[in-house]
């Protein structure tokens, strides 16, 4: 068994508990405490949420359940970390209590472990035991990184396969999820009735919230991808309502009440549901640091201090005009951060696509999504320009939101020929990948002479697909980065299979995308 050293336990995320700490030298050894209880035995269904961890650093890890309570009190549970999977070498351990506060989710910020581990995580409570969780810590310096890059499951419009096909994998270090965990819609596809929306109304309150994720956490196949992998997670707009913004939403109106107590349900329900560690309230951007390999920069684009996007193909004028999309605070954390990180990749983890996308060339350009930072251009300048300006290298933008597939290069004009040359790619600044939904609505209905042309005109976009479900696959290296996209056969298909669908390389030095398919 190997020697502990030093532990603590954080504060109880959502349990409104003191901090339980404690700590172990080879002088003064307290024994791990360990699960006793004599009480009646707890429904078979105590752990029916699963576990789930995310937010790792090089020595801490959140892991989250939720009990299923038989009343309204207080529920003592106990949690233990290994790094086996039988407990024999037990390294954290301890009790805390989930509340009807936090809807009986119950978070523990696990601190003082061991950088770039692996570990394994259980929770007991009224003499149930949850499944076994495994997580990993990140590594102090490494030389590969590996994630899974998703966004936008929707329950109701089909099953969650890919997220079973990201559990089974053992190649990624965690999974990134970019937001649309959830959608707030009511109503019922009937497709899969069994996995109509529960309740069946837009879903407004606190309540309404907390029931969608127990909903969608009923599903195995999101419990197989959170007990596999730890999750690095940013909401979008449906954890709250379509198309949000700080101060409203297109699917908001005053009949469901004020904006201001709808967003503050969605998001207390977030952070109840999701394995995230809540710094500061509603603040989800932050930082991942991988040694010197990686770093990654989580962004809030939807909720922090975005102003309402303009409608619907708006003249690029308009779409130019000065709007916020991060918020003052965030624009310069962020562009601070790529000036000083000594990292080889600068990541940014984010939710609306960043490359411009045009039915018309200047100046009769027209946007075709103002909700995408098309809306914002003035920020995506900003960003672009301080990038060239402070000569940052090797900035990669992962994105979600629009269930279909993309690879981007990034440039702060994509028709101007002085700027930007698509045969060579110079000029671009930046990549972006942008994820497939894992079972969102992609745009079908897009005739492919329509996507011919609109490649045409945006020269920049080196790949599109229109229609597919799944996620890729992206790992930075010391010399390139590569990402796989993985497209499931049919996501009507609770046993689909899937395939690798394309595979694209930047390497190091370059912001140019290189299709690597094998035939
Ligand atoms: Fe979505």
């Amino acid at each position: 068994m190997d020697r502990r050293s030093f532990l603590k336990t954080g504060a109880l995320v959502g349990a409104s508990l003191p901090m339980f700490t404690f700590s172990c030298s080879d002088t003064d050894f307290e024994p791990l405490p360990t699960y006793q209880y004599d009480g009646p035995l707890g429904p078979p269904r105590t752990f029916s949420h699963g576990v789930a961890s995310g937010d790792p650093t090089t020595d801490a890890v959140i892991i989250w359940t939720r009990v299923t309570p038989s009343d309204l009190g207080p529920v003592q549970v106990f949690w233990e970390m290994a790094t086996d999977q039988d407990f024999e070498n037990r390294v954290a351990a301890d009790w805390a209590q989930a509340r009807q506060s936090a809807d009986w989710t119950l978070k523990v910020d696990v601190m003082g472990l061991g950088p770039g581990q692996t570990y394994y995580y259980r929770f007991f409570a009224m003499g149930r035991q949850s499944i076994i969780g495994r997580t990993r810590t990140i590594p102090l310096e490494t030389d590969e990184v590996a994630l899974a890059v998703t966004s936008c499951s929707n329950m109701a419009r089909g099953f969650f396969r890919a997220y079973r096909k990201i559990a089974e994998r053992d190649d990624i270090f965690g999974v990134l999820h970019l937001g649309d965990y959830i959608y707030e819609y009511g109503g019922g596809t009937g497709a899969t009735p069994e996995r109509d929306p529960f309740p069946r109304y837009d879903i407004v309150s606190l309540n309404d919230y907390r029931t969608r994720y127990a909903q969608y956490r009923s599903d195995r196949d999101l419990q197989a991808v959170h007990q596999n992998h730890p999750f690095i997670a940013v909401w979008d707009d449906h954890e709250t309502a379509n198309n949000s913004w700080k101060d409203g939403a297109d699917n908001h109106s005053e009949e469901q009440g004020s904006w201001a107590d709808r967003k503050a349900a969605g998001l207390q329900a977030y952070f109840e549901w999701l394995p995230i560690r809540e710094r500061e309230p509603g603040r989800i951007w932050r930082q991942f640091q991988f040694g010197d390999l990686v770093d990654l920069l989580m962004l809030d684009t939807r909720l922090w201090g975005r102003e309402q996007a303009p409608p619907f193909a708006t003249p690029g004028e308009v779409a130019r005009e000065e709007r916020q999309l991060l918020g003052e605070d965030q624009e310069e954390w962020l562009l601070d951060n790529l000036t000083q990180s000594n990292a080889v990749w600068k990541v940014l983890g984010q939710q609306v696509m960043m490359a411009h996308f045009r039915l018309g060339l200047p100046p009769n350009e027209v946007f075709i999504n103002g909700d995408q930072w098309d809306g914002y251009a003035r920020v995506r300048e900003r960003l672009l320009n301080h990038i060239e300006t402070n000569s940052v290298e090797d900035v990669v933008v992962l994105t979600g939101d629009i269930h279909t597939s993309w690879a981007n290069e990034l440039t702060i004009e994509p028709v101007d020929p002085e700027i930007y040359n698509p045969e060579t790619s110079a000029g671009a600044r930046a990549v972006e990948f942008v994820t497939p939904a894992i079972s969102s609505q992609g745009l079908e209905s897009l005739p492919p002479t329509l996507v011919e042309r609109l490649q045409s005109l945006n020269p920049h976009i080196r790949w599109v697909e229109a229609t597919k479900n799944g996620y890729y696959r992206i790992q930075f290296t010391r010399d390139s980065c590569e990402a796989e996209f993985w497209h499931l056969d049919d996501v009507f298909d609770p046993r689909s299979e899937i395939q690798s669908a394309r595979k694209f390389r930047v390497d190091r030095g370059e912001s140019k995308i290189r299709d690597i398919t094998e035939a």
